[in-house]
């Protein structure tokens, strides 16, 4: 059977905890090491990883390329505008042909169905690097980070303040599996899908949804931002306005534990979703979040390949 890594709800809790346990021992095994060297199983030795864009990435892109280096396998990168995909040609013809090119699809695109297509199509492994409804590597880049500075994540606290989008979404289904309490602050008309909701009460998650910042970030654990502006929203000025009581700035941090942490996924818009005091301040452990992508990721990639 071909594993996919669509979402994180479509995961069990053992399968997940596997791969967030197999990210963190990865990590530890390299510690000092230079980024381009092979770990030592090589565990996607002769391995080819295609890597599909719709949308801008910096991250993704680098942590994947690092990634399947750093398994020992190799990587092929395009966007989807250089592509016939961009000229018309169908998700499911173009799965076919790179199923017998390559050994797995990360793709990150404008629509979610596009990814299930591909997947439905695809006879090897397709990972989703980001779509209009979610994030799952983001989440479980964030998940390691926070259990690298604050142990198992089960249990914790975690506040979500402004769009209930895509990364937000892979942290509601992250809340069911990892069994942590999830906040969410956002705007009337910027909430979570109902699909989201009805997933985390079908699941019994602990997830939460308000209109009150303040309210979401008392005594969490974790305090976390997203841009107010995903990629594809075309409305910027009328979501400035309806985010900017959602700010995560000093006055909010305070709120929170007091050694609560800060998470974002990046890019960041200084100013506007969290101020450069919290972002370069104490509590942020943004980098070390952006550099977990690759470890994170690297586990995905094993799983899909086991
Ligand atoms: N966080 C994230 O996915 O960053 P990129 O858009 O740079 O890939
Ligand atoms: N919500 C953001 C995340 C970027 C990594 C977007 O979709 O643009």
């Amino acid at each position: 059977m071909v594993k996919h890594f669509l979402d994180i709800a479509d995961l069990s809790a053992a399968d997940l905890r596997g791969i967030l346990d197999d990210a963190h021992a990865r990590k530890a095994a390299r510690k000092g090491w230079p980024k381009g060297r092979v770990d030592a199983d090589a565990p996607a030795r002769d391995r080819v990883l295609a890597m599909i864009f719709e949308k801008n990435s910096t991250r993704t892109r680098f942590s994947f390329d690092a990634a399947i280096r750093q398994l020992g396998g190799d990587a092929i990168i395009s966007t989807a505008t250089d592509m016939q995909l961009g000229r018309g040609e169908t998700i499911e013809d173009t799965a076919k042909v790179l199923s017998r090119m390559v050994d797995a699809i990360m793709i990150r695109a404008n629509r979610h169905d596009d990814v299930l297509r591909l997947a439905r199509t695809a006879t090897i492994p397709i990972i989703n690097g980001l779509t209009d409804k979610s994030h799952p590597c983001q989440i479980l880049a964030d998940l390691q980070t926070i259990e690298e500075h604050r142990g198992n994540i089960k249990g914790k606290t975690l506040a979500w303040v402004g769009d209930g989008n895509n990364v937000c979404a892979s942290f509601i289904h992250a809340a069911a599996r990892f069994d942590f309490t999830l906040n969410i602050a956002c705007p009337a008309g910027y909430k979570p899908s109902n699909a989201d909701m009805f997933f985390a009460s079908e699941n019994r998650a602990r997830v939460t949804v308000t209109q009150d910042p303040e309210a979401a970030v008392r005594g969490a654990d974790v305090v976390m931002a997203d841009t107010w502006v995903s990629m594809g929203d075309l409305d910027h000025d009328e979501r400035l306005e309806a985010f900017e009581p959602y700010q995560v700035n000093e006055a909010l941090m305070a709120l929170a534990k007091p050694d609560a942490l800060f998470l974002h996924c990046l890019p960041a818009h200084r100013g506007e979703e969290v101020t450069d005091g919290v972002i370069d301040g104490p509590q942020s452990v943004v980098w070390d979040e952006a550099e977990n992508r690759i470890h994170a990721q690297k586990a995905v990639i094993n799983w899909c390949f086991s």
